[in-house]
């Protein structure tokens, strides 16, 4: 059962920093149920992007005025993730043009340190960016790939795999925080924790989790994790936090005359300083829902904590309201967790199945209505896979904060016209 949010009370408040969210579709309001492909973001955000671009756009590194400030821009924005991934050095921060690039530069320069014997394990619930670079790279050295299987009842890691795959020869588990396809939050802590235990690397995707709840890598434990802004209400730009001295120690593809210290070592050319003042912006929008909603909280760490608080509570009412809703229909099968009493372990993204529409065409009368959904395998292809849901996929519908129960009940009245 769900926690009362006091969110909603300030939900339309929050709609109104985001100009997007006033767009209408053939006369028709635009319900955004594709957060998971990427969030709407605030006005806050977009004068980020335009006042760098505006008043400080230059290179970094020089000592004239714009450069220095582009700098601090930087530094500042590596200060904001940090506290956003409860990281305790910035400079364990490393932007990147996404969560792809920056796992496929990750994963060559570990790849590089693995040798025929050694195993890496990735699992069938995750997003490809987080299977295949680590997959082409153990394939370049020589080293097997084991693999977590899916539970495909609720659609959980199936830890007994987890473990019959785990030895002394691990190097390396990469796994989700949560599924894109159908919102299961996994059991990063002790994935991580059993993976310490044989001496073995963990890298971690949270790009689907971070809109969703408080991320903490010193309390995981794990030695990586990634995720983008354009996923918590920022720019089209990639984030990866590592331990330092892993980070200093790896040897990264690199230029020569590139910086060889952190986090510049990891930061291959240059980079969108205009979406790194974007994604520090999206920082403080979040910490400014805490501020707001709890104004004891106090430093933007504790900021973040409290408004991730009123999100989960403000999202499980409406996977409540969707899944139970969605329940209504005979026709439609829902993938992943449905057991009320278990939201905490998802996020608010749902997947569905038609017995006998495709999920591409339901999302297209459901945009005619106004109702923006995604169809398709979400790139969640080992997923996919295992469940025979390919090649048409699922019919996803995913919700962040801004979303609300009318626009649940609209959804659910467009579907039911449809199916
Ligand atoms: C769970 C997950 N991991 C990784 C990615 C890839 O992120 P990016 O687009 O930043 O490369 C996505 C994108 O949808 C995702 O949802």
């Amino acid at each position: 059962m769900t926690t009362p949010s006091t969110l909603p009370q300030y939900v339309d408040e929050l709609r109104r920093q985001f100009p997007a969210l006033s767009r209408t579709n053939h006369d028709k309001p635009v319900a955004f149920f594709d957060g998971p492909a990427g969030t709407q973001v605030p006005r806050s955000v977009i004068t980020a992007i335009s006042d760098y671009l505006t008043k400080h756009n230059a290179n970094c590194g020089a000592p004239f005025a714009t450069s220095r400030e582009t700098d601090g821009i930087l530094d500042e924005a590596r200060s904001a993730m940090a506290d956003m991934l409860g990281a305790p050095d910035p400079d364990e921060i490393a932007f990147g043009p996404n969560m792809t690039t920056l796992t496929l530069a990750l994963s060559r320069a570990l790849g590089r340190t693995w040798q025929p014997g050694d195993e890496i394990i990735v699992s069938r619930l995750d997003h490809d960016a987080n299977v295949t670079p680590w997959v082409l790279a153990a394939c370049d050295a020589g080293a097997t790939v084991r693999y977590i299987e899916v539970r495909p009842d609720d659609c959980t890691l199936d830890l007994d795999s987890f473990e019959a795959a785990l030895s002394d020869r691990t190097r390396l588990v990469a796994v989700g925080y949560a599924s894109n396809a159908v919102g299961t939050i996994n059991p990063v802590a002790h994935v991580i924790s059993r993976a310490r235990s044989v001496g073995a690397l963990t890298s971690i995707d949270a790009v689907h989790y971070a809109p969703h709840g408080l991320i903490d890598v010193a309390a995981l434990g794990c030695d990586f994790l990634v995720c983008s802004a354009y996923k918590f209400f920022g720019p089209h730009i990639g984030i990866m936090w590592g331990r330092r001295e892993l980070l200093e120690s790896i040897r990264p593809y690199k230029l020569r005359p590139s910086p060889d210290d952190l986090p510049g070592r990891w930061m291959t050319g240059t980079q969108s300083h205009e979406c790194i003042a974007g994604a520090l912006a999206a920082v403080d929008y979040i910490a400014d829902i805490g501020r707001r909603l709890q104004p004891a909280a106090a430093g933007r760490r504790d900021q973040l904590s409290a408004a991730f608080q009123e999100i989960v509570d403000h999202e499980q009412s409406l996977a409540q309201q969707l899944i139970a809703g969605l329940g209504q229909f005979d026709a439609l099968r829902i993938w992943g967790i449905t057991d009320t009493n278990r939201l905490h372990e998802r996020v608010p993204t749902v997947s569905v199945t038609h017995a006998r529409l495709k999920p591409r065409e339901i999302a297209s009368r459901l945009a005619d209505q106004g109702v923006f959904t995604w169809a398709g395998n979400h790139y969640a292809l080992p997923l996919t896979e295992t469940l025979r849901l390919e090649p048409e996929g699922t019919l996803r519908i995913g919700m962040v904060h801004y979303n609300t129960a009318d626009e649940v009940d609209r959804l659910l009245t467009a579907l039911a016209d449809i199916v």
